[in-house]
C-alpha cells in the first residue's frame, strides 16, 4: 500500500488527478472506475483545468461509476449520473455513451445488476476512484456480517442516510436503497485509488488501514489489493 498524506488539498487534489492523466496519457483507452460524494470533486476540478490545458484527452476513455440511488433519475439533481456530469463529463471530451452509472430507474435491478457486472468485466478496470464512508463503506458496501461481490442493490445505513442528506431538500428525501458494484468488482481494478479527507475521517481511515480486515468495515478489504494508493489530507491522515 502507498499511503500518501498532503499538506493542501490542492496537492493531494493535483496529485489525484495526475495519476488519473499520466493513466491517460499512457492509455488512452483507459476504463476509469469513478466515484462521487464530496471527496473527488477537487480531483475532478484538476481533470478539468489538466483538460482545458490540452494536457489530457478523454476521447478514447471509459467511466464506470461505483452506485446510483435507486428511484433517481439521472436528471435529478442528487443522482450520481447528475453529479458526474456537472462535476466531469460536461466538462471534458469524454463520449457521452462511454459513461456508465447504473441505472436508478431499471424496472428489474437484479437484471440491472448483472448487466452492470458483465460490462464492468469486459471493460477491466484499470484504475478505481474511491471514497470513504464514515463507517468504512465503499461504494455502497455498508458494514455487515458479509459482503457481496457483485453489482447489487443495497440498503442504505441509517449513518451514511445522514451523511448523504446534505445533498437532498430533506433527509426523508434520501432514497433507501441504491445499486452498488460489490467488493469483488472492486477488488478487480488494476489499482485502486482511495482519497480521504478531513479530520473526521481519520479514525475509520486508520482502522480500515491498519486493523483487522473485516465486513465490518469494508474498506479494510482493500488492505489485500495489490496495487492500492491511499490520498489524505493532513487532517484524515494524522495518524500515518
Ligand atoms: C457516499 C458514496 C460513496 C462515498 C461516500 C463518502 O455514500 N456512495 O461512494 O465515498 O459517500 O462521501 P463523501 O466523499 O461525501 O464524504
Amino acid at each position: 500500500m502507498n499511503l500518501l498524506t498532503f499538506r493542501t488539498e490542492e496537492d493531494l487534489n493535483r496529485a489525484g488527478a495526475g495519476l488519473i492523466a499520466s493513466l491517460l496519457q499512457i492509455k488512452p483507452k483507459a476504463a476509469l472506475g469513478l466515484a462521487t460524494g464530496s471527496t473527488p470533486i477537487g480531483i475532478y476540478e484538476e481533470l478539468v483545468k489538466l483538460h482545458r490545458s490540452g494536457s489530457v484527452s478523454f476521447a478514447k476513455a471509459s467511466s464506470y461509476n461505483l452506485d446510483e440511488y435507486v428511484g433517481l433519475s439521472g436528471s435529478h439533481p442528487a443522482s450520481y449520473r447528475c453529479f458526474m456530469n456537472t462535476h466531469l463529463f460536461d466538462l471534458v471530451d469524454i463520449d457521452p455513451a462511454n459513461t456508465h452509472v447504473p441505472n436508478g430507474l431499471a424496472v428489474d435491478l437484479e437484471q440491472e445488476c448483472d448487466y452492470y457486472d458483465a460490462m464492468l468485466e469486459d471493460a477491466g478496470i484499470d484504475l478505481q476512484l474511491l471514497g470513504l464512508g464514515h463507517n468504512g463503506h465503499i461504494g455502497f458496501n455498508e458494514p455487515d456480517d458479509s459482503l457481496i461481490a457483485g453489482t447489487h442493490a443495497a440498503m442504505l445505513q441509517r449513518q451514511t442516510i445522514e451523511a448523504n442528506a446534505r445533498f437532498f431538500d430533506s433527509e426523508q428525501d434520501v432514497p433507501k436503497q441504491a445499486i452498488t458494484m460489490g467488493v469483488a468488482g472492486i477488488m478487480k481494478a488494476r489499482q485502486i485509488m482511495l482519497v480521504v479527507r478531513g479530520a473526521s475521517k481519520a479514525k475509520i481511515a486508520q482502522q480500515a488501514l491498519t486493523g483487522p480486515i473485516t465486513t465490518q468495515c469494508p474498506a479494510s478489504l482493500l488492505q489485500l489489493h495489490p496495487n492500492l494508493v491511499v490520498l489524505m489530507d493532513e487532517a484524515a491522515g494524522a495518524w500515518a
